[in-house]
C-alpha cells in the first residue's frame, strides 16, 4: 500500500525519543573523546539517518566516512555472511574510529566489522548503535553506546529497511507480519 502507517502494527521508538536518547549520547561522547578527534563510521544503508542526527548533535570537530556491508540481502534474516559492498576512503591509521549503526541483531555484522577496523591499525574502535535485540544475539558485541534495547521482532524505520522500504519512516516501528508473510 502507499500509506506506510497500514504497514505497521506499532509504533516502538518515537522520533522524540530518538531525539533525545542521541543527544544523551552525544554529551557521553563529547566526555570520553575529549582532544582526540573521532572518525564516525556509517554503515550504510541502515544507519544513514542515525549518523545524520548524531554527527549533528556533536559539538567537537568530526568527520565522516561511509561502508556498506551487507548480511541481509532482501529478506528478514540474517545470512551471516558479510560482503563489502563499498569500502571506506579513510586511512585508519592512528585513528579514533567510532562505528555508527542503526541495529544489532545477531551481532554477526558488527563484531565482523570492529575486528576488520582494528585490523587497520586505528588506535581505538568503538561502537554505537540506535537499538539491539538481546534475544536474537548469536554473538555479544561490546557497544559502547547504545540507544535501546528492544524486542525480537521485525522492526522498520529510521534507516531500517524490509525489502528496501520503510527507511523513510520517521519512528521505529514494529511491521506488520502480513506485509513479509
Ligand atoms: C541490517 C542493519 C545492520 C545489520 C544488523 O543491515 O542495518 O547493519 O543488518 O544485523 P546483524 O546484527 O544480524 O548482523 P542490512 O544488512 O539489512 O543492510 P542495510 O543497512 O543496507 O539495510
Ligand atoms: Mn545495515
Ligand atoms: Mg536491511
Amino acid at each position: 500500500s502507499r500509506e506506510i502507517e497500514a504497514d505497521l502494527t506499532e509504533v516502538l521508538v518515537t522520533e522524540q525519543q530518538i531525539r533525545d536518547k542521541l543527544a544523551e549520547l552525544a554529551r557521553q561522547i563529547e566526555a570520553d573523546y575529549e582532544g582526540r578527534d573521532i572518525l564516525l563510521v556509517g554503515v550504510l544503508k541502515g544507519a544513514v539517518m542515525v549518523m545524520a542526527d548524531l554527527a549533528r548533535e556533536l559539538r567537537p570537530h568530526v568527520t565522516m566516512d561511509w561502508m556498506a556491508v551487507s548480511s541481509y540481502g532482501m529478506g528478514t534474516q540474517s545470512s551471516g555472511v558479510v560482503r563489502i559492498l563499498k569500502d571506506l576512503d579513510t586511512d585508519l591509521t592512528g585513528r579514533h574510529v567510532l562505528i555508527v549503526e542503526d541495529i544489532i541483531d545477531s551481532g554477526l555484522t558488527l563484531s565482523w566489522l570492529r575486528g576488520n577496523l582494528e585490523s587497520r591499525g586505528a588506535a581505538s574502535v568503538e561502537i554505537c548503535a540506535l537499538l539491539r535485540k538481546p534475544d536474537a544475539a548469536k554473538v555479544e558485541v561490546d557497544v559502547r553506546y547504545l540507544g535501546f534495547d528492544i524486542p525480537n521482532q521485525f522492526v522498520v524505520g529510521y534507516g531500517l529497511d524490509y525489502a528496501e522500504r520503510y527507511r523513510n519512516l520517521q519512528d521505529v516501528a514494529i511491521l506488520a507480519p502480513h506485509v513479509y508473510s
